[in-house]
């Protein structure tokens, strides 16, 4: 076996997010501008290539895998790539996982479940169609919806991602928590962070997770939880629903000192944090021939170089510190 993965403050890494393609069937207006641009497929990483680089990781102490995009579920040949690294449950790995907008899911929930994977991550931003379609410009809740119960139905673990914004969906946030927990699911709220140009100014639409909490108490009884994923939410138990509701907040209260994970795009780079431009390029390392024990040496160097936390700042004007879009590296 090879080493194990430390940085330079002494935090293991042991979740590494894989980003398996950077387009997407929807345009959601925290994460991809209208007009974006995709990668040349030439670009990608194969699937041959992914699974070799996730097998690295995992000989070096990576327990749970996250496969994110874009949307992970337009990556053709997908399911070929969860079956193989499904295989390695057990061997290594604890988990493997996805976070989707569930526009595939309702074709691809039970083989999902068949390749070894418990629990999913959807993101919904609003219960209510042309809501839905305003944030997402192209997504259709119906279908959606129609993917969350086709997982449910086959016995898959959901969690739903809320991204709060202001005079968008805030209003709408208790009805979210009441559908997920009417169906046993969790749901986090989330910060919006400030990743690449959206084309629009964050700042009218960012809400602090602290003034949601307000006027969630005037729907809900939340007591504190100690229930913790290997992610960054902190979790209450809803008295009402007996459901569990997490808050993710990397604006107001980041959790870098815990960090566990790291990045690996669709092409090939290494990112050490979501909030930060360090990267490591594998692919020109795994192209060029080399095998696991210097492929190993490769992440390692980037590890070493993980940074304390992010870069994060909201502010009017203030232009991302971050310049790639969320769908390159997948939240
Ligand atoms: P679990 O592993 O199931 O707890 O899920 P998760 O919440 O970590 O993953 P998910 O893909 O559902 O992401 C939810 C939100 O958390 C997204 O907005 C991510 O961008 C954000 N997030 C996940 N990891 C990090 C991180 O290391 N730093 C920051 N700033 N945000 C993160
Ligand atoms: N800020 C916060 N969350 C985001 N997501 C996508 N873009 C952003 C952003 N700019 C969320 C999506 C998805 C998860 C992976 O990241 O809702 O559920
Ligand atoms: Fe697609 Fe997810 Fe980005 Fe929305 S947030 S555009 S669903 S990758």
């Amino acid at each position: 076996t090879m080493d194990r993965m430390t940085d330079g403050f002494g935090r293991r890494v042991s979740y590494l997010r894989v980003s398996v393609t950077d387009r997407c069937d929807f345009r959601c207006s925290y994460c991809m501008s209208e007009s974006m641009s995709f990668l040349p497929r030439d670009e990608l990483l194969t699937l041959g290539e992914l699974e070799k680089l996730c097998s690295v990781f995992i000989a070096k102490g990576v327990r749970k895998l996250r496969l994110t995009g874009g949307e992970p579920l337009v990556r053709k040949g997908m399911m070929d790539l969860v079956r193989s690294l499904g295989r390695k449950i057990g061997s290594g790995l604890d988990e493997l996982t996805l976070t989707t907008n569930g526009s595939q899911l309702a074709q691809h929930a039970v083989q999902l479940a068949d390749a070894g994977v418990r629990r999913l991550n959807v993101s919904l931003d609003s219960l209510q169609a042309d809501q839905f379609r305003k944030i997402t410009k192209r997504g259709e809740l119906a279908r959606v919806l129609e993917g969350i119960q086709a997982a449910l139905a086959a016995g898959l673990k959901i969690k739903l991602n809320v991204v709060a914004m202001r005079g968008v969906n805030e209003h709408e946030i208790p009805d979210i928590i009441r559908f997920g927990h009417l169906y046993g699911m969790d749901v986090t709220v989330i910060e919006t962070m400030p990743m690449g140009d959206v084309g629009e100014d964050r700042t009218n639409v960012y809400l602090p997770l602290s003034e949601v909490r307000r006027t969630l108490a005037d729907h809900f009884t939340m007591r504190p939880l100690d229930y913790r994923t290997s992610g960054p939410a902190r979790y209450v138990e809803v008295a009402e629903t007996g459901g569990r509701l997490g808050f993710i907040t990397p604006m107001s209260h980041n959790f870098c000192e815990s960090c566990n994970r790291v990045r690996l795009t669709c092409t090939g780079t290494l990112y050490m944090c979501l909030g930060q431009d360090d990267a490591v390029d594998l692919r020109e390392v795994l192209r060029s021939g080399a095998d696991d024990v210097e492929l190993g040496r490769a992440i390692d160097g980037g590890i070493a170089r993980k940074p304390r936390g992010h870069d994060f700042v909201i502010g009017r004007g203030e232009k991302p510190a971050v310049r790639r879009h969320m769908s390159v590296t997948g939240g």
